[in-house]
């Protein structure tokens, strides 16, 4: 191998696991033109950053998110921190010349994520959002056959995403509940995700119509241990208010012509992180439910009469029939959730070898960031607006 890419994480709790995992796995799992170096890993507490970095398997640890994206010794940024710290961390890294993947949402607001898009544009870096549902094989399988026309002219882009872990009205005001953290609920946290996969499937949105509510108004705040927690941690005695949507959903039109219906919850009992696509066309069908996500469902008009019906699409046949699976085990040997990471990081590293950008890229970043922002002036004023 050239040269190994020495890697920086800043934030190491749930998306930092699954990006320690994937960096590891990505090179030993697909042929690479470079090695990867899981070179620093950082937060804010060193008793904990260093737990991390024990269990997650990095060279050094570190407490300074500024010395890692200015370190010689450093060429790519990962940011896994909540999302108010996505813009500042983004541009130091970009004026330090480094390359970026960053999670999603890109920042909070449009401007920020054009900030950071710009300051990226300018440093001349590779920029990465990670939008990590692209990656499921299942889902570059539909974005194959809608590219190949086999669904012919797209009618419709219905797709759900619903969780349940805040139906309980003493679940603490994590900063996932925080509008000056987090830039919006369940909007930017999971409707983005199927905004974007509305976006790689179908095309760009051109006017949308929205709806958030927050059921739950006030919530026990944090108690001092638990501080930045993101999916848990226990409530004080004290009482704060929730800043953000709980549910967010719209219904909107493709510059393609096709409609698009969205929803997005955290109140939905039952549904743990239940992702449901279906996209209708004027030749066929494509169903996906993550649930389920080794498999892709294809009604095919073209079918006799006496045999149509959805087929269902084991989409694990390695040898380049379906995407990604070559780099793991043979057919029917079913891969995950984690998965998606490694094939997200992979999509950087082949990137930076073939001096390319990756997709989703800030660009990918700021048009999800203006179709959120779209919605949210939607339900505010009740009017159609575009992204
Ligand atoms: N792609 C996905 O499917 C997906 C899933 C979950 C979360 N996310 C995104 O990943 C990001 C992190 O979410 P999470 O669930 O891992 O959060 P988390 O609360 O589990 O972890 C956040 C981490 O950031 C660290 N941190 C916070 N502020 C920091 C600072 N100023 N400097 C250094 N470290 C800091 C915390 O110590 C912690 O390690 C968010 O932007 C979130 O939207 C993406």
């Amino acid at each position: 191998m050239a040269k190994s890419l020495r890697v920086g994480m800043i934030g190491y709790r749930f998306m930092g696991k699954a990006h320690s995992n994937a960096w590891r796995q990505a090179p030993h799992c697909f042929p690479l033109k470079a090695g990867v170096e899981l070179h620093t890993i950082c937060g804010r507490d060193s008793k904990a950053v260093e737990a991390a970095q024990k269990q997650l398997g990095w060279k050094n640890a570190s407490t300074d998110w500024e010395k890692v994206v200015n370190s010689p010794e450093i060429d790519i940024i990962d940011i896994n921190t909540p999302n108010d710290s996505h813009a500042p961390i983004a541009i130091a890294a970009a004026k330090a010349g480094k390359h970026v993947l960053c999670e999603k949402p890109l920042a909070l607001t449009v401007e920020q994520c054009q900030q950071m898009l710009d300051a990226a544009k300018k440093a001349g870096i590779v920029h990465m959002v990670c939008h990590n549902y692209r990656r499921i094989p299942a889902i570059a399988q539909a974005r194959k056959m809608i590219e190949e026309g086999a669904l012919g002219d797209i009618f419709h882009y219905y797709a759900r995403y619903a969780q349940d872990w805040i139906v309980d009205p003493n679940f603490p005001l994590v900063w996932r509940l925080q509008k000056g953290i987090s830039g919006s609920g369940t909007h930017g946290d999971i409707n983005a995700h199927i905004i974007d996969l509305g976006r790689y499937l179908v095309g760009e949105f051109s006017e949308v119509c929205g709806l958030m509510h927050t059921f739950i108004k006030e919530r026990p705040m944090m108690d001092e241990s638990g501080k930045g927690q993101g999916l848990g941690g226990k409530g004080s005695k004290k009482m704060g208010k929730v800043t953000v949507d709980d549910a967010a959903m719209f219904i909107g039109r493709f510059k393609n012509g096709a409609l698009a219906n969205l929803e997005a919850t955290r109140f939905a009992l039952g549904r743990k992180n239940h992702i449901q696509i279906e996209i209708n066309g004027s030749s066929g069908s494509l169903s996906f439910d993550l649930e389920d996500m080794n498999r892709l469902k294809f009604f095919d008009n073209t079918d006799g009469q006496d045999r149509q019906g959805f087929r269902d699409i084991l989409v694990t046949q390695p040898g380049g029939t379906h995407p990604y699976v070559g780099g793991w085990w043979p057919p029917g040997h079913i891969i995950g959730y984690e998965h998606t990471f490694t094939h997200t990081v992979l999509e950087l590293l082949q990137a930076l070898a073939e001096k390319r950008m990756p997709t989703p890229n800030f660009e990918d970043g700021v048009k999800n960031q203006r179709v959120l922002d779209a919605v949210e002036r939607s339900a505010a004023t009740g009017a159609w607006q575009k992204p």
